[in-house]
């Protein structure tokens, strides 16, 4: 059977991944997918530094509209990024009948609904495992391997620059600034990391596993984003000695009220398989009410293994050409007229536990006014840190461990903490699930 012709669009370091892994397994990939997969076309604007990597072996074009207009291509690879340019060229693709595979969290993140529902209208798909967790398959575990599953929540480390530079202000003791320069020296950090280091990455991520979890249209903008500039070698060195560690966590939960979207550092206990994630490394942890919990790790980003989840997408793509779509795997798992329409909670309605740090006088009393103050909010105190004192200083950390309370009860007890004569400066307060 003739080969399935792929066009290209973008040969950045994803695009050449996916050229090399496909050249290099194309055999094994042939036998899985039942016909040969070829590239027919890279667009890219450095048309030299395109024809370098693929050779004779594909046309180089520099416009990719050429490439969706080519009645030729029967599947286009959208590796461009960004909602700008991208969005135009994959609903351009899905307007001229093709199908399209993309690694662009962004673009699914924030126009997933416009774009799928422009797909489901033309019956062509749209695959994006890439687009969450890099090399890991956790789209296909979601929407396809859990289907049994009513998914109860999922908790991901899913951007490996934050990871890296927790990984090093824990094992090394450093600050933020100095880890993010040492990220940055290493290639794992980018010269403008804000999306990575503000949580935007992770949300995109997170809000893409939501949808997928249960049912709902993408809500990225309802997502909550702390990200880990804030953070301190200091907490992480508490956490650590409370058997906890920090992590930027991407969450999803399904509530009685609502869903839960949101990315923060999270105190989790050290015990955890996935708090021994480390570096520059992935993982999502999914709990379903049959399965229980599952863990899914891996590389979330790089060439090969991110070249990996697009090429499992184009075999997908290849073997469901001659199924009708209705026969098809749903792009967002339900089907598009079983979709809900679930809130996402604001941050201030989320149920967690918490980690609170407070410098405070250390002096007769001073601990019996802040737990009454928690009790007054209904906060329980699960555990509580106290340091001597330094020599000839007044004052102390308290460092204090919450069981479970909705997040504006906490907010309220901090303000009143916050009132007291005995406590000094901000009170720090991180996030913490117990993953269990
Ligand atoms: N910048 C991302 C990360 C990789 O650090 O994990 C691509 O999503």
């Amino acid at each position: 059977m003739k080969p399935i012709q792929v066009g290209l669009l973008g040969i950045g370091t994803v695009g050449s991944g996916v050229f090399s892994v496909l050249t290099r397994n194309q055999e094994e990939i042939q036998r899985r997918a039942g016909r040969g997969i070829r590239i027919h076309t890279v667009a890219d604007l450095n048309t030299a530094r395109a024809k370098e990597l693929v050779q004779d072996n594909a046309q180089i074009v520099s416009d990719a509209r050429s490439v969706i207009q080519n009645p030729e291509i029967d599947i286009v690879v959208e590796l461009i990024g960004g909602y700008g340019i991208a969005k135009d060229l994959v609903l351009e693709a899905i307007a001229a009948g093709k199908h399209v595979v993309t690694a662009n969290k962004a673009l699914i993140a924030v126009h997933g609904n416009e774009i799928f529902k422009a797909a489901q209208n033309k019956g062509v798909m749209v695959a994006f495992e890439a687009a969450v967790a890099g090399g890991i398959p956790i789209i296909k575990a979601l929407r396809e391997g859990l289907s049994a599953n009513r998914i109860e929540w999922i908790a991901g480390i899913i951007n490996g620059t934050t990871n890296f530079i927790l990984s090093e202000m824990r094992d090394k003791g450093l600050d933020f600034a100095v880890a993010l320069k040492e990220a940055q020296r290493l290639g794992y950090a980018e010269a403008d990391p804000s999306f990575d280091i503000e949580g935007i990455d992770a949300a995109h991520k997170a809000t893409i596993m939501s949808a997928i979890a249960f049912g709902v249209p993408m809500q990225f903008s309802q997502a909550y984003v702390e990200g880990i500039t804030n953070l301190s070698a200091i907490d992480i060195r508490y956490a650590e000695q409370l058997g906890y560690r920090i992590k930027l966590l991407g969450i999803t939960k399904k509530t009685p009220i609502g869903i839960e979207l949101r990315v923060h550092p999270t105190l989790i206990p050290s015990k955890r398989l996935i708090a021994n994630v480390e570096g520059a490394m992935n993982a999502v942890q999914v709990f379903g009410d049959a399965v229980g919990t599952t863990l899914y790790y891996g590389k979330g980003a790089g060439s090969e293994p991110t070249a990996s989840a697009v090429i499992a997408d184009l075999v997908d793509v290849t073997r469901l050409l001659t199924a009708d779509p209705e026969n098809r795997v749903p792009h967002l798992a339900f089907q598009p007229n079983a979709m809900q329409n679930w809130p996402v909670l604001a941050i201030a309605e989320v149920t967690t536990s918490y980690y609170l740090r407070l410098s405070v006088a250390d002096q007769a009393g001073v601990l019996a006014e802040i737990t009454k103050i928690l009790a007054g909010h209904s906060v329980s105190i699960d555990a509580l840190l106290q340091k001597e004192a330094n020599e000839g200083e007044n004052k102390t950390d308290l460092v204090i461990l919450t069981h479970e309370t909705k997040e504006k009860n906490m907010v309220l007890a901090i303000s009143e903490i916050q009132e007291l004569k005995t406590v000094f400066g901000e009170v720090t307060k991180i996030r913490l699930e117990n993953l269990s």
